[in-house]
Parts: structure tokens; sequence; C-alpha cells
């Protein structure tokens, strides 16, 4: 464990952004990451894979990168699975883990970059299914307290794209471990229609976790930019929700809009249908740009700053605030 001066974030955040962190370590285990939160003078910030960071300026103070691996199944009963996962491991192994075990509930979620530890700051979420729902507890260090506490489901206080941890107890604790409750018997989730058109396409006669996870491959590569070609965080923006009585007057004007019910008295937009209709799809100034297949995601072309992306996100923002009156709010994390 070696605390570095001046060391530079670029390889470690997926949009590429090139800036320096004031000290940086590693952290492997419990002892090393309660060593060097008592040494840091402020609350450190955590990375993990860096896919949901946007840096803007030099960080001062320490920044921590979570290496705590191990994957170990805890405890089984006739129906279900539960296993314990380091926080540093990355989630993508973790589904391959889960593939290869034959335990079910994560196949929708194949290939989302990033932590185990990361998933549920945000209750990571794809093709119809959020980690809550396979979500049993997790560890995480208290920083100020210096203790481990364990919190169920209920305590995380998920919602879309939400959890305490961004909220109420953001910065105060470090996401350790994650348990997983996964099915030994397969309930399939494919109500979103684009895994159902895939897997015809797939020539699928047994549907399996397998197949699911392959198919939900084939679809993020065709249209998510890989972040190892082109640097981005993946959506930029959260689809915002709305009444259902603003949904149907926008629905007045712009037929084909794209919205999803949310109970009996709310819709979801989708934002990038609403950003692709303010032209900026494909657009680029300088370095920063707007994919050229979702529009939900900003890019870095090469050198472009945090500071770039945060202004294009801007004149998106203000835009769609201008023709939709709907305003968007940002996912990825800005630093
Ligand atoms: P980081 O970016 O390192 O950190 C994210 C935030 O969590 C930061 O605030 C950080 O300080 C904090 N944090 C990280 N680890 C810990 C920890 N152990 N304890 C406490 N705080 C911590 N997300 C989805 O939900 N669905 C998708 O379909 C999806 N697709 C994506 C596609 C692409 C191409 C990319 C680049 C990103 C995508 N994302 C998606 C976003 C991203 O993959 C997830 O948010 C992921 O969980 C981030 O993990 P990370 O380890 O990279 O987190
Ligand atoms: N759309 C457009 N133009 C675009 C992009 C999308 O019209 O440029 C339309 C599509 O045609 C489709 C709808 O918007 O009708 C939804 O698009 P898509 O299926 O690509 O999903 P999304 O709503 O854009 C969300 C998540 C993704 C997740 C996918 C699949 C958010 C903010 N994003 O994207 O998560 O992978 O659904 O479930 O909820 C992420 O969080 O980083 C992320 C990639």
């Amino acid at each position: 464990m070696k605390i570095q001066n001046q060391y530079n974030l670029q390889p470690l955040n997926t949009f590429g952004i090139a800036v320096l962190a004031e000290q940086f370590a590693c952290f492997t285990n419990i002892d090393e990451l309660s060593y060097l939160t008592s040494y840091s003078k402020t609350n450190p910030l955590i990375l993990g894979g860096g896919s949901n960071i946007l840096f803007t300026k030099n960080v001062e103070g320490l920044v921590l990168k979570n290496e705590i691996v191990g994957i170990e199944k805890l405890k089984e009963d006739v129906d279900f699975v539960y296993i314990k996962v380091g926080a540093g491991v990355g989630w993508h192994n973790f589904v391959l883990y889960c593939l290869d075990n034959n335990c079910a509930g994560v196949e929708n979620l194949a290939l989302i970059p990033g932590s185990v530890g990361a998933s549920p700051m945000q209750n990571i979420g794809a093709y119809a299914v959020e980690i809550k729902d396979v979500f049993y507890e997790l560890e995480a260090w208290h920083i100020a307290d210096k203790t481990l506490v364990t919190f169920n489901n209920k305590d995380c206080q998920f919602g879309y794209r939400e959890s305490i941890f961004k909220q109420q107890y953001k910065n105060q604790f470090v996401i350790t471990t994650v348990t997983f409750k996964l099915s030994k018997k397969p309930v399939f989730n494919i109500s979103y229609g684009a895994i159902k058109n895939e897997l015809d396409k797939m020539d699928i006669t047994k549907l399996s976790i397998q197949a699911i996870a392959t198919a939900v491959i084939h679809i993020r590569q065709s249209k998510l930019p890989n972040p190892a070609i082109i640097g981005n965080a993946g959506s930029f923006f959260k689809n915002p929700t709305i009444l259902n009585d603003q949904f149907n007057a926008l629905k007045l004007v712009h037929s084909n809009i794209v919205g999803y019910a949310v109970g009996n008295t709310h819709t979801k937009l989708a934002a990038g249908w609403l950003i692709e209709q303010c032209g900026f799809k494909g657009y680029r100034n300088g370095d920063a740009g707007c994919h050229n297949q979702q529009a939900l995601v900003l890019v870095n072309y090469g050198n472009a700053t945090g500071q770039q992306i945060v202004q294009l996100s801007h004149k998106i923002i203000d835009a769609v605030l201008d023709k939709f009156k709907v305003q968007l709010q940002t996912e990825v994390n800005i630093i």
C-alpha cells in the first residue's frame, strides 16, 4: 500500500479526462482502508472502475481505489444462493461467475462496466432489471466512526438510479462487500422489447440465462460506445419522470414521443429521444460530443476537458427545457 502524490487519474476514468489526484492509494482489505481513511484529513474520494464519474478539475486530498476482491458462496436453500462479493470485483466478472454457476438474476445486467462496490450506489439497472431485485445486503466502512456497518435492501433506499449513498450518506461510507440473493430456478425477464427481438435473431429455441446475457451483450455492443475506444460514462442524464397530464399535452404536439407508464400517475420519458429531437445526436464541439447512436451518452473524442463536457451538458439541458419544458438531471457523478 503506497500513497502517491500528484497521481494521473486519466487511465482510471472511462471518460478519459486528464486530471491529477493530490494523493492516491489503493486498498485491498479493511485494515488498509481503515489506515488510509484515518490518514486522510478530509473524506477521501472512492474510485471503483471510474465509469460513472466526470472529473472537472484536479482532485484535492486523497483518492482511494477499491481493490477488495473475492467471490464467496455464503449459503443456499432450495430456491436461492447467497453470494458475497468483494467491492473491487468487476461487475461483469461477477455476472460471468453467475452464468458459469447457473445463478439467475443478473443476466440482464451483463456488460455494465464498473465495480461491484459501486453497483448499489445508483442501483444499476438495464433491460428491466435493477440490482435491488437481487440485492441481499452490503457491508460499508463508516469513515467517521471507523466501524463496519451492514445495510439490508430496505436500508439502502433504492430508487431509479438512486440509493441512500448518493443522498443522506453521500461520501460517508465505503462499500466493501455486497451480498446477492440469486435464484436457482430462473425467472426470465424478457419484457424489454429489444431483448425479444435479439433472441429471435439469435434463433434461440430454449431460453436460458446465458442466452439472455448474450442477447443483452449484443444489444449493448450495437449502440453503446466502448469506453476503451471513445471516452464516456454511459447515460449522462437520467430518464425524466413527468405527470401523465404533461405527457398527454406533449403527445398532442409530438405524436411519436417515447414514454413508459410509471404507476398510474406518471410517465418516464426517453431522454435520448428528447435530446435527439433537439438535434444533438452526433453533435460535436471540439472533442466533446453527443454519441451518434445513443444521444443520452456524452463522449470525449480525445482531449476534451471535464468542463467542456459539462458545458455541452448545459447546452443540452437548456435545449430540452426550451423545446419540451422538461428538466433533465445528470446521472453521472460530476467531481
Ligand atoms: P465509479 O465511477 O468509480 O464511482 C461512481 C460513484 O460511486 C462515485 O461517486 C464514487 O465515489 C462512488 N463509489 C465507487 N465505489 C464505491 C465504494 N466501494 N464505496 C462507496 N462509494 C463508491 N449504469 C447503469 O446503471 N446501467 C447501465 O446500463 C450502464 N451502462 C453503462 C455503459 C457504459 C458504456 C458506461 C461507461 C457506463 C454505464 N453505466 C451504467 C454506468 C456505470 O457503469 C455504473 O454506474 C457503475 O456502477 C459504476 O461503477 P464504477 O465502479 O465504475 O464506479
Ligand atoms: N432513443 C432515441 N434516440 C436516442 C437514444 C434513445 O430515440 O438517441 C429512444 C430509443 O429509440 C428507445 C428509447 O429511447 O425507444 C430508450 O432507449 P434505450 O433502450 O437505448 O435506453 P435508454 O432509456 O436510452 C436506459 C438506461 C441505460 C440502460 C438502458 C437499457 C438510463 C438513464 N439509461 O437507456 O443505462 O442500459 O436503458 O435498459 O436509465 C446508464 O445508466 O449508463 C445506461 C446506459
